[in-house]
């Protein structure tokens, strides 16, 4: 995915820009470019990120602009293939978000039409086709330029001969900010919010014309009107607060995120199709998965439903769900394998809902039911904040189809979370910096919270790291075993408490350093381990979320000590809108 913004107002437009597209940055960081409307269309784009390279784009001239932070699909990152993109005649420059499927077929005609392309993008064929069919009025030329176009957009689109901005959006999210005599058009909320808090979804199939004093929004060639709604996230949320890292400042915010969770589920607003299902599908990528992962183990051992659980991008090759209620889990709302599978899902006639955190995402559009989470804007590409969120939604559904057995558990579940902040790793992050390779282990719904910590870990330090339940680490792994790579195991007080010990000493039995993360007071685990975290006797529930969040913190604190670029982790990008 890649982030976009565009400003049409009386200030000049590349500062506020550039700000918005520093804030967009976790959704692609290869390559960055602006255009203006100065004296003819300027532009600057560069391989790179904007981050490092604000000041380059600063000279360009105008009150309106467009920008665009890259994670290359079509074309490597380099300064031809970086938005915007322009035509033959600089009529016209562009900005997209998304993928053209039908791009080869419309280069090769527009290329037997006399069309000269710069780059190697889908992208490019938009700016040419526009620049075909403009006449005089660039929102016609879009309006007739879009249905030729097969795939997602989301598109920003400006030219010299008119002073605003046309945008259009198909399958890729786009928000448009009303300002006081200026208008913005973003990716997401983060570069908008410092302006105002107004805003406008655009729905696929829409086409909006924004000038300084003006907005119309057209479904296809009819006006139409959209609901403004107000953003409760505030510009503070969008920035480090002191914190070295966002990923460091998202870990902190866990506990208020929980304590939001909850709240966002309760008897009168749980979706109709959750109160009672026969059995439940689960479908989610990452991350997310994980999270889904936990939400099985809990709801099949507290409330008996049965459950299964699907990467979203497999949900695909199974026999079509029969009339199960199907969760979509999804923080951005926009991972195109999550749209597609509760599509699929959709089309069986299962009853959808959707749990993200992002107001006016795609993923609300198709699901019959929305939970957002509210966990505030997450930046890092590493899902922290947003896992632990989706975990209190998660928790609270079950205990409103459990008869509320939770309700207290769960109100205080974020005193634990805030407690453990402040445990001391050094001695296990000394370890894992080290090592070429870490195992993590766990069972029950420790399992999942031992892939979501191996996820974590490679993800930002770029050390190999792989989750397994603990009983499957014999069955292959054990030949990898050795004091290079140590074994992180989490090992809590339930019936898995017993066989969890005796893997721990096969694997030390095997040359592997094994750290636990364990209840205080545990001096037999500790005693055979060669570095022991404890944690607080509490309930599984909160258990889960105490032991992860310390994962979150080792992988963090070991990312920082390879100096890693935590935020931005290479080839990644915060969600992917590709299949
Ligand atoms: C986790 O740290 C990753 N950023 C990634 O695995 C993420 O969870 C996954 O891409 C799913 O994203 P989503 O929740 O926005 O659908």
């Amino acid at each position: 995915m890649c982030g976009i913004v565009g400003y049409t107002g009386r200030k000049t437009a590349a500062p506020i820009i550039v700000n918005g597209l520093k804030k967009l940055e976790y959704r692609g960081y290869d390559s960055f470019g602006i255009a203006t409307l100065g004296s003819g269309i300027e532009v600057c784009k560069h391989a790179g990120r904007i981050s490092d390279n604000a000041r380059s784009a600063l000279h360009l001239n105008g009150t309106t602009g467009i920008g665009h932070t890259r994670w290359a699909t079509h074309g490597a990152p380099n300064d031809a293939n970086a938005h915007p993109h322009t035509d033959c005649k600089n009529r016209v420059a562009i900005v997209h978000n998304g993928i053209i499927e039908n791009y080869a077929d419309l280069k090769r005609q527009l290329i037997a039409r006399g069309h000269r392309f710069l780059s190697e993008t889908d992208t490019e064929v938009i700016a040419h086709l526009i620049e075909e069919s403009y006449t005089g009025s660039l929102l016609s030329a879009v309006q007739q330029a879009v249905p030729v176009l097969q795939g997602s957009f989301a598109l920003l689109v400006i030219s010299p001969e008119e002073q605003g901005i046309i945008a259009a959006r198909n399958a890729s999210p786009l928000v448009i900010g009303m300002g006081d005599g200026e208008y913005f058009a973003a990716s997401d909320m983060t570069p908008v919010v410092e302006y105002t808090e107004r805003t406008i979804f655009l729905e696929d199939g829409d086409i909006a014309s924004l000038s300084p004093d003006k907005l119309v929004i057209y479904h296809g060639k009819e006006p139409v009107n959209r609901p403004v709604e107000l953003v409760d996230w505030s510009v503070e949320d969008t920035k480090k607060g002191g914190f070295a890292h966002y990923m460091l400042k998202e870990i902190y915010e866990q506990p208020q995120a929980f304590y939001n969770a909850i709240r966002a589920l309760d008897t009168e607003n749980l979706p109709g199709c959750a109160q009672k299902p026969a059995s439940v599908a689960i479908v989610a990528c990452g991350s997310s998965y994980h999270a889904g992962l936990i939400f099985k183990y809990l709801l099949e051992e507290t409330c008996g439903i049965p459950a299964r659980i699907e990467f979203a991008s497999e949900f695909k090759y199974f026999p079509p769900p029969v009339s199960c209620l199907v969760v979509g889990i999804t923080q951005s709302g926009e991972t195109a394998d999550t749209l597609t599978a509760l599509k699929r899902a959709k089309s069986h006639n299962c009853p959808t809902i959707a749990i993200t955190n992002v107001l006016g995402s795609t993923v609300s559009r198709i699901a019959d039911s929305t939970i957002f989470m509210r966990a505030g804007p997450e930046i890092s590409v590493a899902a922290t904040k947003s896992f632990v969120a989706q975990l209190g939604v998660l928790m609270q559904m079950i205990n409103l189809l459990s008869g509320e057995q939770f309700t207290k558990v769960l109100a205080h579940a974020h005193r634990a979370i805030e407690e453990v902040l402040l445990q001391d790793l050094s001695c296990a992050v000394l370890t894992c910096k080290q090592a070429r390779s870490i195992f993590y282990v766990g069972r029950g719904p420790f399992y999942p919270v031992a892939l979501e910590g191996a996820l974590k870990m490679k993800e930002i330090s770029y050390i190999h790291a792989e989750g397994y339940a603990a009983g499957e680490l014999k069955h292959g792994p054990f030949a990898l075993l050795s004091s290079e790579t140590p074994v992180i195991a989490i090992c809590m007080p339930d019936d898995t408490y017993g066989v969890m010990v005796a893997n721990i000493k096969e694997i030390k039995a095997r040359g592997a350093p094994v750290i636990a993360l364990g209840i205080e007071g545990d001096s037999e685990l500790a005693d055979i381990v060669d570095i022991f975290i404890p944690l607080k006797r509490t309930h599984r529930f909160v258990q889960v979320l105490t032991s992860l969040v310390v994962l979150q913190l080792l992988a963090y604190y070991t990312a920082v000590a390879l100096d890693r670029d935590v935020d931005k982790p290479r080839n990644l990008a915060k969600s992917v809108t590709i299949e």
